[in-house]
């Protein structure tokens, strides 16, 4: 599938983040997913915001998810690895992609993890064969989704009756004009496009979703940021995956989030 151009730029910037992941880690014989976290859970709050989100799916090892904007995979091998789910992770982003099936292969996850390269904003034209899943999850990809309610319509349509869709995306509490890019998801405004919790609410309900109250997570996310400054630094983290340009833009997103004007916000969606 072509790449948009913009996209690939700011997200494919090291051209093999598997190899630069193990070979910051030393390649070691015994590898974990808990090792791999620091760089391959790619939203605020790592791990732990993704074991909130398991919290949330309700999956148990008869069930298949579709893990949208997969990104390195560490999100869909935690599900996976807690679960016993079966995860199908899809991203735009090619080098991503072959980390996460790389990643995957190296943690012999390769029978319950599998990553396909895809535009999910064309998810009505995957057609027939594709689904049904007994879940999915958004975890920090929305802001880079702007027809939000067609997108969650085709998330509907893969979803089987009861299946639960959760969201946890960077969402808009302030001026948007307030921001400061480049962000860690889109480099330029033009390629952002956040949304506050209830335009959300608004298009996962206009979907067909029943919907449940947002839940701001910018507790859990101050949490987790506070124990990894408390402990030694990790051998890898997401700059080992988006370049030396990371930590500016990670200020940024710190900056945006003490002004109030974004928030890490977790939406659960019943079909
Ligand atoms: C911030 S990362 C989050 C990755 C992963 N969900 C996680 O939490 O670790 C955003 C991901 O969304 C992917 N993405 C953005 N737009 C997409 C689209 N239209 N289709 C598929 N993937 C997309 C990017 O390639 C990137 O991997």
């Amino acid at each position: 599938m072509a790449n948009d151009t913009a996209h690939d730029e700011h997200y494919g910037r090291v051209d093999d983040p598997a190899g630069a992941i193990l070979s910051a880690l030393g390649d070691p014989a015994t590898l974990t997913i808990d090792d791999l976290a620091p760089a391959d859970e790619f939203h605020l709050g790592g791990a732990a915001a993704t074991s909130a989100i398991i919290d949330a799916l309700k999956v148990n090892a008869s069930d298949r998810v579709l893990d949208i904007g997969s990104g390195l995979g560490g999100p869909a091998r935690r599900i996976a690895a807690t679960t016993g789910a079966h995860v199908t992770g899809v991203d735009l982003t090619p080098s991503f992609v072959a980390a996460a099936t790389a990643l995957s292969g190296r943690l012999a996850m390769s029978h319950n993890t599998e990553f396909i390269q895809g535009d999910v904003t064309q998810l009505d034209r995957w057609g027939p064969g594709v689904g049904p899943f007994n879940a999915a999850t958004l975890i920090h990809v929305g802001m880079n989704i702007p027809d939000k309610k067609a997108f969650f319509s085709g998330v509907h349509g893969l979803l089987a009756p009861g299946g639960r869709f959760v969201v946890f995306d960077i969402m808009l509490t302030g001026d948007p004009t307030e921001i400061a890019y480049p962000m860690p998801f889109a480099s330029r405004l033009d390629n952002s496009f956040l949304e506050s919790p209830s335009s959300y609410v608004d298009a996962l309900t206009g979907a067909g979703f029943h919907v449940n109250e947002p839940v701001d997570q910018t507790p859990l996310a101050r949490d987790a940021a506070a124990s990894t400054r408390a402990a030694s630094p990790p051998p890898v983290s997401l700059a080992t995956v988006m370049g030396p340009g990371f930590a500016t833009m990670f200020a940024k997103v710190g900056a945006a989030l003490s002004a109030g004007l974004i928030a890490p916000v977790q939406i659960v969606a019943t079909r």
